[in-house]
């Protein structure tokens, strides 16, 4: 088997990079070692920066997006006794989109099986080879349990966190930096209208919580809780309590419904760099993990392949190295600013049980409801910076 561009994994960024190549006339093949329906049932993020948008609706991908996803012009961003509205179009002239990550994946998966580059589901034993050379390959077994060899130019490794080709360029050399943090989200669905125009971020002295949603039938909401503790701990019954008093405010309630889905998440920044190791290109959750406060992981693995796949165009159509030279670093810088913002949204919201943090806290949070310029700058990392390049 034989590809321009081979593409380990099929998570959003490993998906799009596959669409946007196609739509320059480069040929991929994605490979994915889990099976479709998994793959599409993964409960993840949910808000989409305006690039993200503009990006799918230009790979041909705005349809159902449009017609069904929400668009948002500002959060609420709460304390005890106040909720205050931060208008987004005001502040920076962008909006944000509510569409689920499950959402984004079913749509790029039907792309691809329906005339799209080949996508391979239920694959094992992925293996990248000879990346510093000119013809990398990857070894893997597919569904029928048969060894193939996909011959590239070049490999994308978009298979997320505990992907296979992080290692590779890691092995190689570069730096790591992590951050674990002492805290974890507690999130649910709900099958409520939600009781909410905006999501809202609240700061109480029990911990942080999170009000966002899927449809207007469809709720998701998040209560800070400690990582080490059970998804077991907590009833339905407890969790909407804890939510009811996180978001507590005068004449106002939280809609309840049938809870269909609750897990806790770890909190972790991770960054690895470089982003790349000759014609191994790493992009998405296989180069940097941000904490979901501010909702930048989904945003930043389109960001990613955004660049690449213009990168490996030039490359492989012009033969220029310059962009894909220029990847890793350009890539950075916008992996570093996001990586701040979700570290700040982080911790200006997430209580610690140490009075002094929480005074700084709602210190913060005063300055950014009450100045016009504090909010922008909260607006504009938000809505997303433009990509550079
Ligand atoms: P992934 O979505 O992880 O996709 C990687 C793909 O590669 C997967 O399909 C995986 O099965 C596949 N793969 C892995 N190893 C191999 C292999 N060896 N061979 C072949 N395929 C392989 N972000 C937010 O902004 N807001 C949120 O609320 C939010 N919640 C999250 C909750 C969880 C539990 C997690 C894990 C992440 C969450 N994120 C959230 C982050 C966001 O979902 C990710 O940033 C986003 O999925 C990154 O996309 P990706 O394509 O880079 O990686
Ligand atoms: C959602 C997740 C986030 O991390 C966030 O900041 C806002 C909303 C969500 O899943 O809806």
């Amino acid at each position: 088997m034989r590809t321009q561009v081979g593409i380990i994994g099929a998570g959003p960024a490993g998906l799009l990079l596959s669409r946007l190549l196609a739509l320059r006339g480069i040929d991929s093949v994605v490979l994915e070692n889990r099976s479709r329906e998994y793959v599409e049932a993964r409960i993840r993020a949910g808000i989409l920066e305006q690039h993200t948008v503009d990006t799918l609706t230009d790979a041909g991908l705005g349809d159902r997006l449009r017609r069904e996803g929400l668009e948002h012009r500002g959060i609420h961003l709460q304390h005890p006794g106040t909720r205050h509205t931060l208008d987004f179009p005001e502040l920076c002239g962008r909006t944000v989109w509510v569409y689920g990550q499950t959402e984004v994946v079913k749509d790029l998966v039907a792309a691809q099986l329906a005339g799209g580059p080949p996508l391979l589901f239920e694959v094992s034993d992925v293996r990248p080879e000879d990346v510093d050379g000119d013809a990398p390959r990857i070894r893997f077994t597919d569904a029928d349990g048969t060894p193939q060899v996909l011959e590239c130019d070049v490999i994308a490794g978009t298979d997320g966190f505990h992907g296979v080709s992080r290692p590779v360029v890691t092995e190689a050399g570069g730096r790591l930096w992590e951050r674990t943090y002492p805290y974890a989200w507690l999130g649910i669905l709900a099958d409520a209208a939600p009781a909410t125009d905006e999501l809202i971020y609240a700061w109480h002295p029990e911990g942080f919580a999170l009000y966002s949603m899927r449809s207007p039938s469809v709720s998701r909401l998040y209560l800070q809780v400690d990582p080490a503790d059970s998804i077991d701990n907590w009833s339905d019954d407890r969790i909407w309590d804890g939510l009811s008093r996180r978001l507590d405010i005068d004449g106002w309630t939280v809609s309840t419904g049938p809870v269909t889905e609750k897990s806790i998440l770890p909190m972790r920044s991770f960054v690895s760099a470089p982003m790349r190791r000759g014609r191994l290109f790493l992009a998405g959750d296989a180069a940097h993990i941000v904490p979901p406060t501010g909702a930048k992981g989904l945003n930043l693995a389109v960001a990613d392949v955004t660049l690449l796949a213009t990168a490996l165009t030039r490359l492989l159509r012009e033969g220029r190295t310059d962009l894909v030279d220029a990847y890793s670093d350009t890539a950075l810088r916008r992996v570093w600013r996001c990586t701040h913002f979700s570290w700040w949204m982080t911790s200006m919201l997430h209580t610690t049980g140490d009075d002094f943090d929480a005074e700084l806290q709602l210190s913060q949070l005063r300055r950014v409801c009450s100045s016009e310029a504090a909010a922008r700058e909260l607006a504009e990392n938000y809505t997303g910076l433009p990509i550079e390049g």
